[in-house]
């Protein structure tokens, strides 16, 4: 049996990209462990998938990020977590939390990556007549979606295609692509 690393997925909302780690991770040969899952919003849906597979979980407010951090970082000492995911965390980090984790911390973001970093990013795809949009997994820096990419995937922008259908496209390869990069990064 492989020793897992252990990991903790920040969310905000919806949870996808959550589910999609945890049904990997219920695979032996998949390098992590998902022992804690972390949220800035109490009524995040991605909560109910924490509760549905068991997995504990915490909600922190991030009103005060420093807080939000500190409170976090107890927790992931308590719980010898060395790795965390983010996973539609809709805050940024500070450098001297993320270099607890020797860096390693990672990253999904529904754009191709250096292009459209921040928010709305299929609305601006679309706006721009961009042939083609996609998702990226990257190492976290304090400077918002900017470190090192581990892999990416491009989407085709359809005719007609809508910010909803394009979420949804782009969202779907997501859940494909974060398995995928942490595969990689503990090959
Ligand atoms: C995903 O598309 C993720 O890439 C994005 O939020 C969505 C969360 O969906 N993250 C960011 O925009 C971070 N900058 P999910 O909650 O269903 O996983």
């Amino acid at each position: 049996m492989v020793k897992k690393i252990k990991a903790c997925v920040f969310i905000s909302g919806n949870g996808s990209n959550l589910l999609s780690l945890i049904k990997s991770s219920r695979s032996y040969k998949f390098p992590i462990k998902i022992e804690l899952v972390i949220s800035n919003k109490k009524n995040a849906n991605g909560l109910k998938f924490a509760k549905k597979y068991s997995i504990p979980y915490k909600v922190f407010s991030s009103n005060n990020i420093k807080i939000f951090e500190r409170k976090s970082l107890f927790i992931l000492k308590k719980k010898k977590i060395t790795f965390i995911c983010l996973a539609g965390f809709m805050k940024i980090l500070s450098q001297n939390f993320i270099k607890n984790f020797k860096y390693k911390v990672i990253n999904i973001h529904p754009s191709l990556l250096p292009k459209y970093k921040g928010i709305n990013t299929h609305k601006r795809v679309l706006d721009n007549n961009e042939k083609c949009s996609g998702c990226t997994v990257h190492f976290v820096t304090q400077k918002l979606d900017s470190g090192k990419i581990i892999l990416q995937k491009k989407v085709l922008v359809k005719k007609n295609e809508t910010e909803k259908s394009l979420r949804e496209r782009v969202l779907k390869e997501e859940h494909k692509l974060y398995p995928e990069a942490i595969r990689l990064i503990f090959k």
